[in-house]
């Protein structure tokens, strides 16, 4: 909803003051007793995405494992909805439910809390993940307390491009265009932002989403530009690059003004897919 980016620090990683939102869209993660650990998928990605030690849900079960003192063995099975190199943070969903999961099977008994301290070594939302909801992020976004709000339901519609940008070029745009004096001012403080959530008007939470990381993302792929416009003229009340991109999210009135709004998406041809959701909902949960 709000992605504050502050400058790179000493390590590499950009201060944000970040305000995290799940929605609907999700993928599933079954985990089954085995005497190794493995990991196979079906769905959005199969055979693009690398099922070695280099994927996050493997990498936050090893981490489990270590902490809790277990063997890593489970196999681990991923049925994948969200796209890859979306900016919709797939990865580091599938480390959070692999650390749920593996929680589960292997009867570790860590708290929600223990497994986001975990997750925090495996990347810098996946301890939101963990928990879900609508949160503030600050750190290097691993660190989360949740925005208190009596519940309301946002609708938004998710514009799914074609191809990934890789987050840490994003990031390296955004430094370039500052130093060139060529991006936009940054957002800031979460304040309006959360101000607006307590309002519960869908107008006047359009009017305080923002995302520091939409100017390089634009800069990387001039193309969302006329997502952005497009979504805009079908009627949505806001629209944004959804974290790096090249995602875009934007928000409806209603659920019947998000499908609207997602047909006329789809067929203005700009996106490869429009979906509808909602949120928030719950981060990683056994089911
Ligand atoms: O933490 P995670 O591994 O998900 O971050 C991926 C990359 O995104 C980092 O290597 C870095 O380039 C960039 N990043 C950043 N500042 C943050 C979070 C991520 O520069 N706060």
């Amino acid at each position: 909803m709000h992605l504050g980016v502050g400058p790179a620090r000493p390590d590499g990683y950009h201060e944000l003051s970040t305000v995290y939102h799940a929605i609907t869209l999700h993928d599933e993660i079954t985990a089954r007793r085995g005497d190794t650990l493995t990991l196979t998928m079906e769905g959005v990605g199969a055979g693009e995405l690398a099922l070695d030690e280099s994927n996050l849900a493997i990498r936050a079960a090893r981490a489990l494992a270590r902490h809790a003192g277990v063997p890593a063995h489970a196999r681990l099975h991923l049925r994948k909805q969200i796209p890859l190199a979306a900016g919709l943070a797939g990865g580091s969903a599938d480390a959070a439910a692999a650390l749920v999961a593996c929680d589960a099977l292997w009867g570790t008994g860590m708290t929600r809390d223990d497994l986001a301290a975990i997750a925090a070594e495996i990347g810098s939302d996946v301890p939101f993940l963990v928990y879900g909801g609508t949160a503030l992020g600050t750190g290097r976004g691993e660190t989360v307390s949740p925005v208190l709000a009596r519940p309301t339901t946002w609708h938004w519609v998710v514009a799914v491009a074609d191809g990934g940008l890789a987050t840490p070029a994003v990031y390296a745009e955004l430094d370039r265009l500052r130093a060139l004096r060529a991006a936009p001012p940054a957002l800031g403080s979460t304040d309006d932002l959360l101000a607006a959530l307590r309002q519960r008007d869908p107008e006047v939470l359009a009017a305080a989403l923002g995302n520091d990381l939409q100017a390089a993302a634009l800069s990387l792929r001039p193309q969302l530009a006329d997502v952005l416009k497009a979504g805009k003229a079908a009627g949505a009340l806001a629209g944004l690059v959804s974290g790096s991109g090249p995602t875009c999210v934007f928000l409806a009135y209603d659920a019947s003004e998000a499908s609207q709004i997602a047909g006329a998406l789809e067929s203005a041809g700009v996106c490869r897919e429009a979906r509808t959701a909602t949120g928030p909902v719950a981060g990683a949960r056994v089911i």
